[in-house]
């Protein structure tokens, strides 16, 4: 069992997980989000399918697994908020505290992250009201079973996205009603009202996505789809998108930002933590295929391209819920669904910035999540002016990989693409081989054969995987293409 004496006066977290469940399920409630919804299927459509498919299971149980139990095992030592508990491991560990510079960094991503999760979160807002209002008038016409949208065309329905994008404030209200509303969880610390809800939605989440994937695997094209989505061609597994698929399972796991680090400051007691990472990243990744073979069926049916990016999700949604019995019922369902998985990641996005500003600057609550909450709001309005009045800046244009892309997917790429794995670097390096050995095994609590694989992991592979894939996904040129 760790030691949990003191020795860097840090102020010890007094919460604590009611019980294991308890975390896991906060875990999961974190992992589970548009990560798994939106930006998975839109990441795998733009990437070919097959092999960033493949590449990103891979990167999720070989990288990121041995890195959500890292992250967990400096919560669980450390006690309390992120950078405090890295300097409580390095102290105990006799190495620098200038470590906890990687607990920074993963509290700037969750900012940035924030600022554009905010404004997805907004585009399902608008479709739990499109989808509400068609709902309401399902009932008024005595019908309340009857698809989603009935009579709309093709064009209308696929034009609502477009209809959005060109209205900057109807975009604008929508981030703000969702920033507002994690801003005002996260402000009141009611997290555990939030979480307690979500335990019980989650489940309910996860069955209608199955239900919805066997509808699409019976009205859909599912063998084009499972075709698309896992069979290999290897020649589109070019650098950029291994750094793609290692950004995004970085992303849906929660890793890179230190969230992971908070939540195991919540484990009181016990060890035997392996488990605990297997079942989070298994239970995420689940989620993110399942999203796949429920969009995928649906994306070929309808002729959509699966390469279209951010809207993909929204586009090819609505057209199961029109031709689906009580379609216009369970679309509103689903998206309300989406929503509150948003909302239990976007709340402990906050959270990272807002505890840091708590802990280390000594802010109130409601000071520091008005600060981050205000900031990220402010980024996510440029983020949505990149849709229609900034529609052509391109922020990082300089940069030949960034050079064709706007705002959103600027913020979202750098994060992804560079500050989480940069992240996923410096813990592995900093578990792998600064971290007491001793220390750190006991609290992994694994068999001796699993600790020693979970070591290599950690001490060899993340490393150099993370480095070579950062290195030739940023400079594709090195490789002489
Ligand atoms: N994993 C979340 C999702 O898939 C997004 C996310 C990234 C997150 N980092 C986080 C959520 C940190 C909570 C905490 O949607």
């Amino acid at each position: 069992m760790a030691a949990t004496g003191d020795t860097t006066g840090a102020k010890t977290t007094s919460e604590g997980w009611s019980s294991r469940s308890a975390f896991i399920l906060a875990a999961i409630g974190a992992a589970v989000g548009l990560g798994n919804i939106w930006r998975f299927p839109t990441l795998a459509g733009e990437s070919g399918g097959g092999a960033f498919v493949i590449f990103y299971v891979g990167c999720v149980f070989l990288l990121g697994l041995p890195l959500v139990l890292s992250e967990i095992i400096v919560g669980r030592v450390g006690q309390t908020d992120a950078v405090g508990s890295i300097k409580r491991v390095a102290a105990k560990s006799g190495v620098a505290p200038g470590w906890s510079i990687f607990g920074a960094i993963g509290a700037c991503a969750a900012f940035l992250i924030l600022s554009f999760y905010s404004v997805v979160a907004g585009w399902v807002l608008y479709y739990v009201g499109v989808m509400g209002v068609d709902f309401a008038e399902a009932l008024a016409a005595g019908d309340p079973f009857r698809g989603a949208l009935a009579g709309e065309s093709r064009e209308m329905i696929q034009g609502r996205m477009a209809g959005l994008f060109a209205s900057p404030s109807l975009m604008l209200g929508m981030h703000l009603v969702f920033m507002g509303a994690t801003f005002f969880i996260v402000a009141r610390g009611v997290h555990g009202g939030i979480e307690k809800a979500a335990t019980w939605l989650m489940p309910g989440f996860f069955a209608l996505l199955v239900g919805i994937t066997i509808y699409g695997a019976f009205a859909g094209e599912m063998g084009q789809a499972l075709a698309f989505l896992f069979t290999p061609d290897w020649s589109k597994l070019t650098p950029p998108v291994m750094n793609a698929a290692l950004g995004q399972a970085l992303f849906s796991l929660s890793l890179g930002v230190a969230a992971l680090i908070t939540y195991g400051s919540y484990i009181k007691e016990g060890s035997g933590l392996g488990p605990t990472a297997a079942m989070i990243a298994t239970a995420d990744t689940c989620v993110a295929l399942l999203a796949g073979l429920m969009i995928f069926p649906i994306v070929f049916a309808v002729g959509l391209d699966p390469a279209a990016g951010p809207t993909l999700v929204f586009q090819s949604l609505p057209f199961a819920f029109q031709t689906m019995p009580g379609g216009a019922l369970i679309g509103l369902l689903f998206f309300v669904l989406i929503l509150v998985a948003a909302i239990t990641s976007s709340i402990s996005l906050l959270e990272v910035p807002t505890a840091w500003g708590i802990g280390e600057r000594r802010w109130s609550r409601v000071r520091s999540a008005s600060i981050f909450g205000g900031g990220a709001f402010l980024i996510g309005i440029a983020c949505l002016l990149g849709y229609n009045v900034w529609s052509d800046v391109r922020p990082l244009g300089f940069w030949p990989i960034f050079a064709e892309t706007d705002i959103l997917d600027t913020v979202d790429g750098f994060t992804g693409k560079i500050m989480l794995p940069v992240v996923a670097l410096l813990t592995a390096i900093f578990i792998g081989w600064k971290a007491d050995r001793k220390l750190v095994g006991a609290t992994a609590g694994l068999s001796p054969a699993m600790l020693g694989v979970w070591r290599f992991l950690v001490a060899w592979l993340c490393p150099i995987a993370v480095a070579l894939i950062l290195l030739f996904g940023l400079f594709p040129g090195l490789l002489g293409a």
